[in-house]
């Protein structure tokens, strides 16, 4: 890592969780991603999930085509788990190498979920055979349940599911996506070196008041929705902490326009055309640009067991306006848009597309 006043330089970053959608949505989207990170963990939340492993090969095999030549990226593909998901295709889908970890979706818990896992006693033979084989498994960690408060549910899934999963399989390798409270923030630090958590730009940039600015905002509406200001305030501690357990995943969720602008919006945010530069700034609002390079290229591959990243990228400190869409294409026609965190505000950092 090299730092002075106006460059940064990092190995490069990968991605630890991404949605990418599929057809002319996916095929526009992954061009940010490609062009910063060298890898990426791609959600299975398609329609229908990634259940099988075939579904996975070909759907890798799609974002590859999309590719911009001359970008070297690599997507981890994910599964996802459903209450009767068979053990035999986890092993086969891992040993083989197309499944990378599988991903735990409460059903009903976020954007196409429905087929998700209702029970986890459904899934406990499943996991068993994960922790057998260093599978890891990744959560969509908020309980689904109308007595509890949404802004509640992360901290109680923590409690009533996370931690007795954690006993019970004492070896397997979990990350908590996403997270977004001070609770799971120090239940992560605390409990065990097998478990780590990813924290997205947008998580560290606004709390729940963002989605009440001057109306109903549902461009920063995302699940799990953003908490209080001492959240907020506890995920930038743990991001810039230097603790190796936090580490970088965007979820950046594209939806359009109309999907998020409807009487019951979508929950995603879309960061990925700027999500370094989301990162930097913070870290550099917390004076701790030195801790970025470990927190979106080392943590990561080390919790996952990878080699490091040995490319590097370099943002240059040159404010920039964050446009206000990002046009899709079809044929050469633009068709629809998708609203990008940050539109319309000004980031101090950009990357230097001209360095390597
Ligand atoms: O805000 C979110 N969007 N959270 C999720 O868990 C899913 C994601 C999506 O797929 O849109
Ligand atoms: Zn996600």
């Amino acid at each position: 890592m090299n730092l002075s006043q106006d460059r940064i330089i990092i190995r490069q970053p990968d991605d630890w969780h991404l949605h990418l959608r599929d057809g002319d949505v996916m095929k526009a989207v992954v061009v940010p991603t490609s062009r910063v990170f060298r890898r990426a963990v791609v959600m299975p939340n398609l329609q229908p999930p990634i259940t099988s492993v075939q579904s996975a090969i070909d759907y890798r095999q799609r974002i590859l085509h999309a590719v911009p030549k001359g970008d070297l990226f690599t997507p981890l593909m994910t599964v996802y788990l459903t209450d009767n998901i068979s053990t035999e295709i986890l092993r086969e889908g891992f040993q083989k190498g197309v499944f990378f970890a599988a991903k735990l979706y409460p059903a009903n818990s976020t954007t196409n979920s429905a087929l998700g896992v209702i029970n986890l006693e459904n899934i406990f033979s499943a996991v068993e055979t994960m922790e057998e084989l260093g599978m890891p498994l990744l959560i969509h960690g908020e309980v689904v349940d109308d007595s509890i408060d949404i802004f509640d549910r992360e901290k109680v899934f923590i409690e009533r599911h996370l931690h007795p999963l954690l006993n019970r399989f004492p070896a397997l390798r979990v990350v908590l996506e996403h997270i977004t409270t001070e609770e799971a923030v120090e239940y992560v630090k605390t409990t065990s070196a097998k478990l780590a958590a990813t924290i997205t730009p947008h998580h560290l940039h606004i709390n729940r008041n963002a989605m009440f600015q001057g109306g109903l905002r549902s461009d920063f509406f995302c699940l799990p929705v953003a908490k209080r200001e001492r959240h907020r305030i506890a995920l930038r501690r743990a991001a810039t902490s230097g603790e190796s357990c936090f580490f970088l995943g965007t979820d950046s969720a594209p939806h359009l326009r109309e999907s998020k602008e409807s009487s019951c919006g979508c929950a995603g945010i879309f960061n990925a055309p700027n999500a370094i530069e989301s990162y930097a700034q913070v870290f550099e609002e917390e004076e701790a640009l030195d801790q970025l390079e470990a927190f979106a290229s080392v943590f990561g591959p080390n919790f996952y067991g990878l080699p490091v990243n040995e490319e590097v990228i370099s943002l240059i400190k040159k404010p920039h306006v964050i446009p206000s869409q990002f046009q899709l294409i079809k044929g050469d026609k633009p068709f629809e848009y998708i609203v990008p965190f940050h539109a319309g505000e000004t980031l101090n950092w950009s990357l230097d597309k001209n360095y390597n």
